[in-house]
């Protein structure tokens, strides 16, 4: 059987940044590539601490962006063109780290480059992960508040079984979850692609 093509000619880019939980976003990177999105894949240091690219290049069939200053094989500058042609943005699993560095308007890697261009240019959805005690702490609540006021959207995280082996409210999304949340802002909108 051919993959669903549902969402043929929409483009996704996926920030993947520091938490255990990356490995789910492997997963939901195959998810949409089944359903026909172009899923382009960037990476901070500590993500690469948990999965490597290969997965996310394997999965999406395109090559990992992981630094401001790689030299691409494209003439275009990659932190405006990747964020300028997605119709969606995902930030899987969001970090305490990045979206206080969002809520502050830092921009000092590729991932946080990318978020600063991609409020312009499409919704970008978070999907925190991350230990209950940051989680439960007001500035983490409050960073994330700010960039729900902002148009931010947020899939979860959920209560569950922790990777710090505990169980609380901290554990991101399930890859199901965080495509279905992407699909409905998908098909809320045609795809760039279309208007030429
Ligand atoms: C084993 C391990 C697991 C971690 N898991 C998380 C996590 O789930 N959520 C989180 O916000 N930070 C987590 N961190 C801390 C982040 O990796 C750290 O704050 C890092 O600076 C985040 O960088 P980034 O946002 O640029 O990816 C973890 C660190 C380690 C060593």
């Amino acid at each position: 059987m051919n993959r669903e093509d549902e969402l043929d000619g929409y483009e996704v880019l996926l920030c993947v940044t520091g938490g255990i939980a990356c490995y789910k976003s492997a997963s939901l990177v195959s998810r949409l590539v089944q359903a026909g999105v172009g899923v382009s894949v960037a990476m901070t240091r500590s993500a690469r601490q948990f999965v490597g690219p290969l997965t996310f290049q394997s999965l999406s069939g395109r090559q990992v962006h992981t630094g401001m200053w790689d030299l691409t094989e494209r003439c275009d500058i990659q932190h405006i063109a990747l964020a300028d042609r997605a119709d969606l943005t995902i930030i899987a699993p969001a970090t305490a780290n990045i979206i206080g560095k969002i809520a502050s308007g830092i921009a000092d890697d590729l991932v946080s480059t990318l978020a600063m261009t991609a409020v312009g240019s499409c919704p970008v959805l978070l999907a925190p992960a991350m230990n209950p005690l940051m989680w439960s702490n007001p500035v983490v609540q409050a960073n994330l508040a700010r960039l729900v006021e902002l148009d931010f959207l947020a899939v979860g995280p959920n209560e569950g079984w922790l990777a710090c082996r505990t169980i609380g409210k901290g554990r991101m999304a399930e890859p199901g979850e965080i495509f279905a949340a992407a699909r409905k802002l998908l098909l809320e909108r045609r795809p760039k692609a279309d208007a030429g």
